[in-house]
């Protein structure tokens, strides 16, 4: 695997292969994330053009445990703001060593320019670009679920039978994007669930099903209902609910709550609005994977890093073919 730009075309074994080697990244005994001296003299860039919390840091913690230098790089502060280009940016990065360019960029594909380019020989890791792909955030999420319905001794298996309800702001949410090809890929049943205003028109090629309503998802009990955070700094005013609707009508709550399976867990990338898509009861319940998904997010980051620069070849690599 040369680059991780997107799950669209990450196939499943190679899907399989990152979740496995996340779950190697633990030590069986105590589940402490290890330290590995595999990537020592390495050099990993978290080049950031967009706020980030967990993406960033669970980078820079996966690149520390695998030993491997870090250079964090926020356009906040930098000579971007003086109208230095991506390429001249990059370039600048790649000058001073860098093995691998963890991006996040506001630019729907970003990434895949920074990869094609020829700018950089560097290994090209998405960590979120524009409306398009978050594809470790989808990794984890999937990492997680199969670790909550089928335990730590998991390797190897996907995701069939279970059925995964994405909730809320599809229409600017990467994850979701990520989310859905990811998931369908490993075999879950996906349904998306929102407002007729925030679905995307392309939704129609997507493999999934879309409601409209909320507790009819929930009637429908799904193993796992995945909260987006509401986009509001992406919003047009114009199309959007008012809070206190969008609350009422698609917000998980005590009461939805209490109307899932008893065994179905509650996802959340993260940041949360409490009180909008998700109650406090919600996403602080036994039921709530939030913290685990930010945890398991660097053993899967250090997976992703490890088959970057440890130079493992996959035995099948879609991603790789489609170029
Ligand atoms: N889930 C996620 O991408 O969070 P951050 O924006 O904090 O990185």
């Amino acid at each position: 695997m040369r680059h991780l730009l997107d799950t669209r075309t990450l196939g499943r074994a190679d899907a399989l292969r990152i979740l496995d080697v996340a779950e190697d990244m633990r030590d069986t005994q105590s589940r402490e994330i290890k330290k590995l001296p595999t990537l020592r003299g390495k050099t990993v860039v978290n080049l950031f053009f967009e706020d980030s919390t967990r993406t960033r840091i669970s980078f820079e913690a996966a690149a520390k445990r695998l030993s491997a230098d870090v250079i964090n790089f926020s356009a906040k502060g930098s000579s971007v703001s003086k109208g230095e280009s991506l390429q001249d940016t990059a370039q600048t990065l790649q000058a001073m060593g860098a093995d691998a360019v963890v991006i996040r960029h506001g630019a729907s594909g970003a990434p895949h320019t920074l990869a094609t380019s020829g700018w950089i020989s560097a290994g090209v890791l998405n960590a979120g670009d524009g409306t398009h792909e978050h594809p470790t955030q989808a990794l984890l999420d999937a990492f997680t679920i199969r670790k909550r319905f089928f335990g730590d001794d998991s390797r190897g298996r996907d995701l069939s039978g279970l059925h995964v309800a994405i909730v809320g702001d599809i229409l600017h949410s990467r994850v979701a994007r990520s989310n859905v090809w990811l998931l369908t890929t490993l075999g879950a049943r996906v349904t998306l669930v929102a407002p007729p205003t925030l679905v995307p028109q392309d939704v129609t090629a997507w493999p999934v099903t879309v409601l409209y309503d909320l507790d009819q998802a929930i009637a429908d009990a799904p193993d796992a209902v995945m909260m987006l955070r509401i986009q509001l700094e992406r919003m047009n005013a114009a199309y959007f609910p008012t809070e206190r609707e969008y609350s009422r009508r698609w917000g998980l709550d005590a009461a939805r709550m209490a109307a899932l399976p008893t065994d179905s867990i509650v996802l959340h990338p993260g940041p949360m609005n409490r009180g909008l898509e998700i109650s406090a009861d919600a996403a602080d319940s036994p039921r709530s994977t939030v913290l685990e998904q930010v945890a398991n997010g660097v053993s899967v980051r250090m997976a992703a890093l490890y088959l970057l620069l440890a130079g493992e070849r996959p035995t099948h690599d879609a991603q790789e073919e489609a170029r």
